[in-house]
């Protein structure tokens, strides 16, 4: 995918504006919202918030105080890492709009200090070497046709004993994908690939893994969940992923969802440690 169709594919003009309607739907003033108050809208990965937190839960935060925010989207991961574990974040993505949203966000939750959230490439990011302790990639890679690359720029960037903790949609078997997805248009902008691809690229690129976990069995309850909810009501709920996906959400999300059932694909999380 290139970068203009990945661009394309996310944008929306209207993130701001949209999520200031949810929280005033859901009677939340500017002045109070909270990093948790934004969670079901920015964070734009299978399980959200409840992933995030299963993927950073065994990560060493008494050393890792520089983090690295890979495809940052509008920057959920980021605000969540800076709010609890008080660290200092770099977000980078290659859709603008999300990175003007996510800066925005920043400064409503009082966090503009600790997250600077960028416009760029992940697979050439202008930065010194070894200046982050722990980089993080969620439901990224499958935009990215040469993770090969990808991750050297992680190894270039982490410090010595650094962690890459990354949670992506990998493959699973083979089979036809319906599109679009969250995550394409069509089948041409997506590089889907198995874990042990994954592991390959990460230890030609001077990783080490520490571990593995399919979360095919949380992903696949998480959007039997969804399914419930949204037969129940009609509308969604104030505050959620239509906010940033717009109405093709339930096409993108049925498609991902009977991928993930029949087995296709699996939600992953890598920990891979830079030797
Ligand atoms: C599904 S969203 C996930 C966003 C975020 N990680 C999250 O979990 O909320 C994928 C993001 O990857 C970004 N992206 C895709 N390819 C990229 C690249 N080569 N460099 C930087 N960002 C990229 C997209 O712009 C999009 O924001």
């Amino acid at each position: 995918m290139t970068d203009s169709q990945v661009a394309t594919h996310y944008s929306n003009t209207q993130i701001t504006e949209n999520i200031l309607s949810g929280l005033d739907k859901a009677g939340i003033s500017l002045a109070n919202v909270s990093v948790d108050d934004l969670g079901p809208v920015d964070e734009f990965h299978t399980g959200g918030r409840t992933a995030t937190e299963h993927l950073l839960k065994d990560l060493q935060f008494d050393t890792h105080k520089r983090v690295l925010d890979i495809g940052c989207g509008i920057g959920g991961t980021s605000r969540f890492l800076a709010d609890r574990f008080n660290v200092t974040v770099s977000g980078i993505d290659l859709t603008s709009e999300y990175i003007d949203a996510g800066n925005k966000l920043n400064e409503w939750v009082s966090l503009e200090n600790r997250i600077s959230l960028q416009c760029g490439d992940a697979n050439n990011i202008s930065s010194e070497g070894e200046v982050f302790d722990l980089a993080v990639m969620l439901h990224v890679g499958m935009n990215i046709r040469d993770k090969a690359t990808l991750f050297s720029e992680v190894a270039r960037l982490l410090a010595r004993g650094g962690e890459f903790a990354i949670y992506d949609v990998m493959l699973k078997n083979e089979g036809e994908i319906q599109y679009p997805v969250p995550w394409a248009s069509k089948s041409s902008m997506s590089f889907l690939e198995p874990m042990e691809r994954y592991k390959q690229y990460l230890e030609g690129a001077g990783f080490s893994i520490e571990r593995t976990v399919g979360r095919g069995d949380f992903a696949e309850s998480f959007f039997r969940k969804m399914q419930q909810t949204s037969k129940a009501s009609d509308s969604p709920p104030a505050i959620g992923l239509h906010l940033l996906i717009g109405p093709s959400i339930k096409e993108k999300m049925r498609n991902f969802s009977q991928a993930v059932f029949d087995g296709l694909v699996e939600p992953t999380e890598i920990i891979a440690r830079k030797l």
